[in-house]
């Protein structure tokens, strides 16, 4: 048996990214991904800070890990992420058995020490099966894991790393350091290997995407969307995460102009009221926000626009706050992360006089009221039609059914078609007629499924239960 790497990954769509690439160099150092933590040599905890509740949860996942170390002390707990970055001394006195802890930008040393121990791992039998092992390998899917074999049906690509920005809520500049972009050679080479791996969907990942330069040569985030949609195979193209700011009229048009793009759109807003986006540091007003969705609309019609909002920001008035809430009622986001303000060490916000908890309960609770309804109404609109969806893999719920998204980011579910044990990921794409709608997406009947985004879609065959049931 080869070793057995378990990773869990928390916050945003960076750490999916650099989840995946420690997954890559772990396969390549000869480890398999484990479905669940106690069936691993080596556990990783990709850690997120971005809020109070993330580094609690962090904490609490690193403190349940003890008991693995307890009962067999060979097993490895590592701490990767921005709490790694952050706390690095602090994790060293409050979980003294973690065994290493490597920060934002020591990907690479956590690769090294992957292969370093990897040897300690092996029993005698490994060495004859593993040329074989590596050589039976499906492409793109895990070595050995069938319920991962949708995973690599979608790849997040990282652009950039870090932000320049400082929000004064916001640790992130604070913990991945200021804008690094990669360079557009790398970028294209990486989102090659995905496709050539299985990858049918490619998400380009930055804290500040659409702020993507390259020095070299001036290239801007429109002219990287348009060399990576040309690249051969790749069948849908997205990106997160976009500043108002940096919202160009090019990006609309770009976006407009290759079919191949989805039309979803994550451009956080974070408050409606200008003085509160002047002390946010946001460098935009929610005038010129309008204006960008203007540009949107023109070129981009019919696009998910989703966002972030931030309540109880420190000197946020009942007044600011209804501005907040009459925008989202009059706009009808297809989506919208709603969060209190929460104070992180370091940054100026957290220096100011703070709005009490139980204001900013409030204010959440009556914003999600109006935000849920136009998350609803979007969802509603399609019932009905028959949309293409990209097939994730069994629903967490409910194994007979699968799920999966929408170009528009929604998420269906709908009775599946498959033997889960020989899942169909050579026809990933699914037509589903949309019966119902709920606030976390829509369900439906599945029709057809493709092979390709755009090839027409072949009628499936009866649900295996019903077939049961008329024999
Ligand atoms: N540009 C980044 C933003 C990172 S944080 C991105 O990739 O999404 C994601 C969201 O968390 C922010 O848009 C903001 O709405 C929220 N957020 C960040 N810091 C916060 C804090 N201290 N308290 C509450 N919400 C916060
Ligand atoms: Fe954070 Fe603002 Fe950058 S939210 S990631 S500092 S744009």
């Amino acid at each position: 048996m080869r070793p057995r790497i378990y990773i869990e990954t928390h916050g945003c769509q960076m750490n999916e990214a650099d989840s995946e690439t420690i997954a890559r160099r772990a396969e390549r150092a000869g480890y398999d991904i484990a479905e669940r933590f106690d069936e691993a040599s080596v556990v990783v905890l990709n850690t997120c800070t971005v809020r109070d509740n993330a580094e609690q949860r962090a904490y609490g996942r690193i403190n349940h890990w003890k008991s693995l170390k307890l009962a067999d002390p060979s097993v490895k707990v590592v701490v990767a992420g921005c709490l790694a970055e952050q706390d690095r001394d602090r994790m060293l006195v409050l979980a003294p058995h973690v065994d290493a802890i490597f920060g934002t930008k020591e990907l690479s040393r956590l690769g090294d020490a992957l292969a370093a121990w990897r040897d300690g791992f092996v029993d005698e039998e490994y060495d004859e099966h593993v040329e074989a092992r590596a050589l039976l390998a499906p492409v793109g899917g895990r070595p050995d894991g069938l319920p991962d074999a949708y995973g690599a049906l979608r790849a997040f690509v990282n652009v950039q790393r870090g932000c320049s920005y400082y929000c004064t809520f916001c640790i992130v500049p604070h913990v991945r350091g200021r804008f690094d972009h990669r360079p557009i050679g790398e970028v294209v080479a990486e989102v090659r290997g995905r496709i050539a791996s299985g990858a049918r969907e490619i998400t380009l990942v930055g804290q500040t995407v659409n702020a993507w330069r390259e020095p070299a040569t001036g290239a801007d985030f429109a002219d990287l969307l348009e060399v990576v949609a040309s690249i051969d195979g790749l069948e849908r193209l997205t990106f997160v995460t976009s500043h108002p700011k940096d919202f160009t009229e090019k990006l609309a048009r770009t976006m407009g102009a290759i079919p191949s793009i989805n039309p979803r759109m994550h451009l956080p807003f974070q408050s409606a009221s200008n003085p509160v986006l002047r002390r946010m540091n946001r460098k935009y007003t929610i005038e010129e926000y309008r204006d960008k969705l203007a540009m949107i609309d023109a070129y981009v019609p019919n696009c998910a626009l989703t966002t972030d909002i931030v309540v109880a920001f420190p000197g946020e008035s009942e007044d600011d706050f209804e501005k907040t809430v009459a925008f989202c009622a009059e706009r009808r986001f297809a989506q919208a992360y709603m969060f209190i303000y929460s104070p992180r060490r370091g940054t100026p916000a957290s220096h100011w006089e703070q709005i009490p908890a139980s204001v900013g309960g409030e204010r959440l609770r009556r914003l999600a009221a109006v935000v849920d309804a136009g998350v609803s109404a979007y969802h509603a609109h399609k019932v009905g039609s028959t949309v293409r969806v990209l097939v994730h893999g069994p629903s967490r719920r409910d194994a007979q059914r699968l799920s999966g998204k929408t170009v528009d980011n929604v998420t269906a579910a709908f009775a599946s078609d498959e033997n889960p044990k020989a899942p169909d990921i050579a026809r990933p794409w699914a037509d589903v007629r949309v019966d119902a709608a709920h606030v976390w997406g829509i369900s439906g009947t599945l029709l057809r499924r493709a092979a390709t985004y755009d090839a027409a879609g072949e009628a499936v065959a009866p649900p295996v239960i019903d077939l049961i049931a008329v024999s």
